[in-house]
């Protein structure tokens, strides 16, 4: 019976304890409040780990709170802090950090915008890229990544021309197989007393933006380009499309439409350029940057320069 009941008691305990509070788990004795709307706050419940007959306090915002179990309201910044638990001789024997999340309005949020963050893949090899805009200094990032069951390798955050950026390589995606399961990305912002939390799902096929086509020649007869050096080197496994615009002097460019080859036939004389970008074939993902040629010289002039030279 007295067992029961003291069952029972540790079952409040929880339930009160997880309504607005909750274990950040990726930070050690680290827990998030969540402030809604309407603010009226959490009342929170620490219990020093120490066998009850321990003398000892909590330091909190300053003050000492005599007992093992510590009990305060979370409502506003100066509620929150890092409340530690000490032997009356001062040695600290445990700590709780209490951060707020507010979950305010989208544009008030420490990263604002519906999707703060964007991620980039340049190729299928499961090496990704993801950045978000700076929003002060002294910020901590945490950056995972999951995919299905497992945990996809990330490098820690690092600032990079007013932005943040983590290279990520999935190093288990199946090259040669469908996508079955998405990307699940997750970024924790702490400022401060405050904590807020991204997401984002995504498959490697939906970020996939290639690099622009390389080596773009003008022959006597035709066009020639060449596949990204990023793109995957089983080209007939992932093959490419392109578009091409052709611009003559001071016209608006020619436009040629989802080219399966990497070459056309060259246009008729006179001067010209061409640009080039490139897409999966099977997917409708993002289009490359264009990639573009110099000006070619002109064919007949270029026949009488080599006439001449052969002369000489
Ligand atoms: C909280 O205080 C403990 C004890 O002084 C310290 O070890 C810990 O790093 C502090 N954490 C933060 C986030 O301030
Ligand atoms: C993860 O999921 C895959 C496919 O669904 C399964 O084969 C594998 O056993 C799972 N691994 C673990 C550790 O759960
Ligand atoms: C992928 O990386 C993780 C962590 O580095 C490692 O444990 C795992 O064995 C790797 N898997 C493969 C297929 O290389
Ligand atoms: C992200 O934040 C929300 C709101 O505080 C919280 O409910 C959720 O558990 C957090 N997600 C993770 C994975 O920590
Ligand atoms: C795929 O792109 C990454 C950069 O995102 C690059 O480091 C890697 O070499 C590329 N893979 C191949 C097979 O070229
Ligand atoms: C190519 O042509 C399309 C359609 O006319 C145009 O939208 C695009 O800006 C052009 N790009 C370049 C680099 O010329
Ligand atoms: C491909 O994507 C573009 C831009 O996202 C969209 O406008 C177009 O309708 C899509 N086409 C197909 C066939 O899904």
């Amino acid at each position: 019976m007295e067992y029961l009941k003291f069952g029972l008691l540790l079952l409040m305990v929880r339930v009160n304890t997880l309504y607005g509070l909750w274990d950040l788990s990726v930070l050690k004795n680290t827990y998030v409040v969540d402030i809604s709307e309407s603010g009226e706050g959490e009342n929170v419940i620490f219990e020093c780990p120490v066998v009850e007959e321990t003398k000892v306090y909590w330091l909190i915002k300053g003050n000492q709170r005599p007992g093992r179990i510590l009990r305060t309201h979370v409502m506003e910044d100066i509620d929150a802090g890092n409340f530690t638990c000490h032997r009356l001789t001062g040695e600290l024997i445990d700590y709780k950090v209490v951060l707020l999340n507010t979950l305010s309005h989208l544009n008030q949020r420490l990263l604002p915008g519906k999707q703060p963050i964007q991620c980039e893949a340049q190729n299928y090899s499961g090496h990704f890229k993801c950045t978000w805009k700076r929003i002060k200094k002294h910020v901590q990032y945490i950056f995972e990544a999951q995919r299905g069951n497992y945990t996809i390798t990330c490098e820690k955050p690092s600032e990079n021309n007013r932005k943040y950026e983590v290279n990520c390589h999935d190093n288990e995606s199946c090259q040669y197989g469908e996508e079955s399961h998405n990307i699940n990305i997750l970024l924790h912002i702490l400022d401060e007393k405050r904590y807020e939390n991204h997401s984002l799902t995504f498959m490697l096929r939906d970020i996939t933006k290639p690099d622009p086509p390389a080596e773009l020649k003008i022959s006597s007869t035709s066009l020639t380009w060449s596949y990204p050096k990023t793109w995957c080197n089983v080209h007939s496994f992932f093959p490419l499309i392109f578009n091409v615009n052709i611009t003559k002097g001071n016209k608006s460019p020619e436009h040629h439409q989802g080219i399966d080859v990497p070459e056309m036939p060259r246009p008729p004389n006179g001067k010209f350029s061409f640009c080039v970008q490139a897409r999966d074939m099977y997917y409708n993902s993002s289009w490359s940057e264009w990639s573009c040629s110099k000006h070619n010289k002109p064919r007949n002039k270029q026949a009488k320069k080599q006439k001449k030279k052969k002369k000489a």
